[in-house]
């Protein structure tokens, strides 16, 4: 049924569920999705393919300026391409992974990719009625003005026993350690440019940690659907 455009603005932490969580909410909505974190991660990519110093912040922004991205904007297919190469298994490698916040951290860089960004989320909202975009600033600099705007967070506890379980097959003492370094560090390195780990005026904050996937979805639904929420 058509409805006037909607965009569901989703930030938090690693291990928050945010991925997740706002492809569901897509799915379930009819909504176009972005991860914008999947942009940044492109970015890196191409960055390490051409063999370009990361620190250096003028070839990374052109990198970024020239970058031939193409992420899809559907829930259910989400195949990312930097000038024709499918890339979506190489963004996810732990090299792209350790060393993508040093370009997320590059303010020059921020400016082009969020202005990407709005230009998706405009278009979706006309194309598809709307869209869920989620990242670490959604909610505060690329879309303040969307209709619900949402923050999930979670004790770092769960949220490392989450990525170790996705990343190390389980949670045990080593593998949670392992993780630990891993994304404790690149959260801090993160929260330099955006505060993701505080919601801002007007953002409703959605503690994750005892709830499960299904639950998560639902209380964000109820969001925005306009039911109560217990937050
Ligand atoms: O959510 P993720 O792990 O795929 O994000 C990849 C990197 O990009 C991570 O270092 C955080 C950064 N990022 C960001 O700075 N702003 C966003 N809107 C999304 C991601």
């Amino acid at each position: 049924m058509p409805h006037t455009p909607l965009t569901i603005a989703i930030d938090g932490p690693s291990g928050s569920g945010k991925s997740s969580v706002s492809r569901a909410v897509a799915r379930e909505l009819g909504l176009a999705y972005l991860d914008t974190g999947a942009m940044y991660r492109a970015l890196a990519w191409h960055c390490l393919e051409q063999g370009l110093d990361l620190d250096d912040g003028e070839a990374v922004t052109q990198a970024a300026r020239d970058l031939p991205l193409d992420v899809p904007t559907d829930p259910d297919g989400q195949s990312v391409t930097v000038g024709g190469t499918d890339v979506t298994g190489a963004i996810r490698e732990q090299r792209v992974t350790e060393q993508v916040s040093a370009v997320a951290t590059n303010l020059d860089v921020r400016a082009e990719l969020r202005r990407r960004q709005r230009e998706v989320i405009g278009a979706q909202r006309e194309e598809r009625g709307g869209i869920v975009a989620e990242g670490r600033d959604i909610t505060t600099v690329v879309a303040p003005d969307a209709e619900h705007r949402v923050l999930l967070t979670a004790s770092e506890e769960a949220r490392l026993a989450r990525r170790s379980t996705e990343l190390h097959g389980g949670a045990d003492a080593d593998q949670v350690a392992a993780t630990r370094d891993q994304i404790v560090r690149r959260d801090e390195q993160d929260s330099t440019v955006s505060a993701f780990m505080e919601a801002a005026d007007g953002v409703v904050t959605l503690d994750t940690s005892d709830l499960t996937f299904d639950e998560v979805v639902a209380a964000v639904l109820a969001l925005v659907r306009g039911e109560v929420v217990a937050q």
